[in-house]
């Protein structure tokens, strides 16, 4: 299967990241074939709003760094989408990131994608508070489940937390890339 990763942290070994490839690494032990996709180093631009998808039934054609993500993403078993918390919300390339899936409903409303592809969210915050910000990752992950994915996963990292509370993160990451 597929599994495609999409990390949105500059740090690449922050919290985020190492909980990536924890789980990559339990997904790769697994048979598993992993695209990454780091927002923070492509050039991505917002969804345009041309309705292009819409009235042509395609996939978004701003050729710019998530070009080549849409067969990744219609051929997937697996979705990971990763981002710090910024501001009391998932940072903003990801969220022009998500933005970008408008293209994924039809102009009838039908959807563009196949249903069931899994989903995991992996989240960084500095709040000790792992629940503080819930109702914004749900938001975030509202959108990729409003296209009918089908969430597995969700990791809440606390940058306060105990060193304990980090490695048991990181043996949950491993193991859901283990088990997709
Ligand atoms: C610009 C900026 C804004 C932040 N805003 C918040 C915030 O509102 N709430 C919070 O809990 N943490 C906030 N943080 C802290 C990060 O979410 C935290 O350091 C996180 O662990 C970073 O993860 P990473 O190193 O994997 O990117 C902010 C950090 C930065 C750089």
């Amino acid at each position: 299967m597929k599994v495609v990763v999409v990390t949105g942290s500059p740090h690449p070994n922050g919290p985020c990241n190492t909980l990536c490839q924890e789980l990559i690494t339990g997904a790769k032990e697994a048979g598993h074939q992993v695209v990454t996709y780091d927002i923070n180093a492509l050039s991505i631009r917002g969804c345009q709003a041309c309705r292009t998808c819409k009235e042509q039934d395609v996939d978004c054609i701003l050729q710019d760094g998530l070009a080549p993500y849409w067969k990744d993403l219609h051929e997937c078993g697996a979705l990971v989408v990763s981002a710090p918390n910024y501001c009391s919300q998932v940072c903003g390339p990801m969220i022009t990131y998500m933005n970008r899936h408008y293209c994924l409903i039809r102009g009838d409303g039908k959807l563009r994608i196949h249903p069931g592809i899994k989903l995991i969210g992996i989240f960084s915050q500095g709040r000790e508070d792992t629940q503080a910000y819930l109702p914004q990752y749900e938001w975030f992950l509202g959108d990729f489940e409003n296209r009918k994915m089908v969430r597995t996963g969700l990791l809440i990292h606390s940058a306060r937390g105990s060193q304990e509370d980090y490695d048991a993160l990181k043996k949950q990451a491993y193991q859901l890339g283990r088990s997709l």
